[in-house]
């Protein structure tokens, strides 16, 4: 080694210690982050938090069923029977409550292709959303979709329907004659619009009869970046304009996970 390389080697090693010096020394809050968080906080207190997540109870309806949830949780260890904690597991269906769809719910390919609830986009499920009121007397046909007129560029709907109204989700016993999308509604939504959530208010974002439920979620599915976010509380919601948060488990292969969601007005 040159004694040239030696001081340059020196000199470099010299910076690096004041860098890490000046970085810890940086440990107190500044002035400047003072002044910001103390402005968002007092921004942030003043948005309303709507929850749109249903709580998971043994009466909430599951999909096809008369018996709800059951008993979907049970202490594993318990304090009473001199464990150190109390400890539970629980065990419900992907698609139980509010929960979201991955594209391989109703398609092996994509499934195959790693189109899991892992792979959906946060930045599709969080950002600012449209809630809507749709006709009482009519499913989410095109002609229903046509007369919403949701503009181009509206990339987060919530779709508020009877429903709500009708309080279904606080019936166990499953009911198929919920309000949900037609596949005439699905293919207007997805030439039509650039919606890539999609939320409902019951356990499906199809209308029952087994050809339309298969026929709805391929349709919504096959551009691979539209998500269904079903089961949502919109009980006191009034239509309008928010921001949604929705995050799902990250889990690996699964076809549907329960979600938190909420509103922030
Ligand atoms: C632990 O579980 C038992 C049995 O369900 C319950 O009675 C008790 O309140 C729980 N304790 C805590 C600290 O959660
Ligand atoms: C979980 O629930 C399913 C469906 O209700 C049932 O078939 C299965 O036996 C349960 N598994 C466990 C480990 O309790
Ligand atoms: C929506 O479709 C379901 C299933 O075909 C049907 O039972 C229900 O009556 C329809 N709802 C309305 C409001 O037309
Ligand atoms: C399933 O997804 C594959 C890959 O995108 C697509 O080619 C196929 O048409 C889809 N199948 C159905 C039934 O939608």
């Amino acid at each position: 080694m040159t004694s040239h390389t030696l001081f340059a080697l020196l000199l470099s090693l010299a910076a690096v210690l004041t860098l890490v010096s000046v970085v810890s020394a940086a440990g107190a809050v500044s002035t400047s982050d003072f002044q910001k968080i103390t402005r968002e906080e007092r921004n942030y207190r003043q948005k309303k938090v709507i929850d749109i997540s249903h709580k998971y109870v043994p009466d909430l309806p599951a999909f096809g069923s008369k018996n709800g949830l059951g008993n979907f949780i049970r202490l594993q260890t318990s304090i009473k029977l001199g464990d150190l904690s109390n400890d539970s597991v629980f065990n419900l269906s992907t698609h139980s409550g509010t929960h979201v769809d991955a594209p391989g719910h109703f398609n092996e390919t994509l499934f195959e292709l790693g189109y899991d609830v892992v792979s959906l986009d946060l930045r599709t499920l969080n950002g600012p959303v449209l809630v809507v009121d749709t006709p009482r007397d009519k499913n989410i046909t095109a002609e229903v979709m046509r007369s919403l007129n949701i503009p181009r560029g509206v990339k987060r709907v919530l779709f508020r329907t009877l429903n709500t109204d009708r309080r279904l989700m606080y019936k166990k016993e499953f009911d198929s004659s919920y309000t949900a999308f037609t596949s005439d509604g699905a293919e207007y939504l997805v030439q039509n619009t650039d919606i890539k959530l999609v939320g409902v208010d019951y356990l499906s974002v199809a209308i029952n009869p087994k050809d339309q439920l298969v026929k709805v979620h391929q349709l919504l599915f096959a551009p691979k970046d539209i998500i269904p976010v079903e089961g949502l509380k919109l009980d006191d919601v009034v239509p309008g304009v928010y921001t949604i948060h929705c995050l799902p488990l990250r889990l690996n292969h699964g076809d549907g996970s329960p979600a938190r969601c909420i509103l922030f007005q």
